[in-house]
């Protein structure tokens, strides 16, 4: 069956938008899976930027179509604002384009009041969320006390569901993070209204639509958020997210099964970023990282924080590989490394004395390892006009190979810059 998962292999911000995005173009259908407004995907289409949250990154093909499904969080004002600007942009000019399902936990105010407040009260030792309420949110449905988007067009079922949990939060806002509570009644008009705008985009049973279209031999595009090591079970946890972001989370989020899945493409940047706390072995602190930082503005789409910056990680990277399952590779961004003289990639970590070839997975193991790189030749050309790998310079194409070879696994795509048009293709999407 002809179903692709794209899925983020370091912390996040690898460039899955662009890949999904491009790739759209080859799909029939998209289908973002976990997370939720956390993830900030930018899209460069003719010079112009979209920046997407929530919204399947397929959405600037209007004839794919996009499916929110029942593993994400669904922040109701962020959609509601995402698909109208959208609409206004002329994106979205059918609803059949946009799919949200019923099972999809809805994300409320409320739950991005607790993740703020509980960030602020760990101080020093806090996360580093992104303060959207993603964690708050994915307690609620483990919890099974989630109002989920289907509960929206019930009102009764709404109005009990709502002051059942405000009533809790409430408790939890005042009596112990000593803010502001949430009133019911107007959240509750609220989101009948939301309700009222975003019927058009109701699917009933998103699982059964996603199974009949694998079935029926679509191409359909698993568009995974954040990245491999930001997931809850098998990231650098605490420092993590609420959702697992490996490609299990795929056939999970969505109601399909294993089988259906044909590649799995892990996407990866041509070194490495991180926002939030957390261990990051190669991390660069100075002028290198502020270099590497400003020439690929590493900016969080969703924040504004600035990104950690630092060389690319093959042992991190060979995790990603093995917890994922990725059998195909798109290497973002290749253009930020133009202009320096040699280029560090990590081969190894050094930990208490010992060179060691695999991630620990102990959190106190992992703040002590130290990297161990080897240096390649630079190349000193700007590539971002390069339309094939064989036009690159000998020096980024030594490198490209360096990786693949190290890592056993085929680079499909490398990208030199934001746009759609600065794409090198080794081998197509769909086989
Ligand atoms: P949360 O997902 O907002 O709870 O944040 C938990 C951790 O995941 C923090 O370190 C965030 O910076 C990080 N994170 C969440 N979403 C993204 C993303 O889309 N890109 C990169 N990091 C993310």
């Amino acid at each position: 069956m002809p179903g692709i998962i794209v899925v983020g292999s370091q912390w996040g911000d690898e460039g899955k938008g662009k890949v999904v995005d491009v790739f759209s173009a080859q799909a029939d259908f998209v289908v973002r899976y976990q997370g939720g407004a956390n993830a900030g995907h930018t899209l460069v289409v003719n010079g112009v930027k979209t920046v997407l949250h929530l919204v399947p990154s397929g959405i600037l093909h209007p004839k794919t179509v996009c499916i929110i499904a029942a593993g994400v969080v669904l922040d109701i004002e962020e959609v509601t604002s995402e698909i109208n600007a959208l609409k206004e942009a002329g994106l979205i000019q059918n609803p059949e384009q946009l799919r949200i399902s019923d099972s999809a936990t809805v994300l409320l105010t409320y739950h991005r009041k607790i993740d703020q407040a509980r960030e602020k009260a760990l101080g020093h030792e806090k996360i580093g969320t992104t303060g959207r309420g993603i964690g708050p949110a994915y307690e609620d449905r483990a919890a099974r006390q989630a109002i989920l988007f289907g509960d929206l067009f019930d009102p009764a079922t709404l109005k009990e569901k709502l002051t059942a949990s405000l009533k809790e939060k409430n408790f939890l806002l005042e009596s112990y993070y000593k803010t502001e509570p949430v009133a019911v009644e107007p959240l509750y008009k609220r989101l009948l209204q939301l309700a009222d705008e975003l019927a058009p985009y109701r699917c009933k049973d998103a699982s059964t639509m996603i199974h009949r279209a694998l079935k029926s031999g679509k191409k359909v595009l698993f568009e995974g958020a954040q990245g491999t090591m930001l997931d809850l079970l098998h990231g650098t946890y605490p420092y993590v997210t609420s959702s697992s972001t490996l490609s299990g989370s795929a056939c999970v989020g969505s109601g399909i099964g294993p089988n259906s899945v044909q590649k799995i493409i892990g996407i990866t940047k041509a070194y490495t970023t991180r926002v939030g706390s957390g261990p990051f072995p190669t991390e660069l602190e100075g002028d290198l990282g502020e270099r590497i930082r400003k020439e690929g503005a590493e900016f969080g789409a969703t924040t504004g924080r600035p990104r950690r910056c630092g060389w690319l990680d093959l042992v991190a990277m060979k995790y990603a590989i093995r917890v994922n399952g990725i059998t195909n590779l798109a290497l973002m961004k290749l253009d930020v490394l133009s202009g320096h003289d040699k280029i560090e990639v990590c081969t190894a970590y050094r930990l208490d004395g010992q060179e060691i070839k695999d991630l620990p997975t102990s959190s106190a193991e992992l703040s002590r390892i130290e990297p161990i790189y080897k240096s390649l030749a630079g190349w000193s050309e700007d590539i971002t006009q390069v339309r094939s790998i064989q036009d690159l310079p000998q020096a980024a194409r030594d490198y490209v190979q360096f990786i693949a070879t190290e890592l056993a696994t085929p680079i499909d795509v490398v990208s030199v810059g934001p746009g759609r048009e600065q794409t090198l293709w080794i081998k197509p999407l769909f086989n």
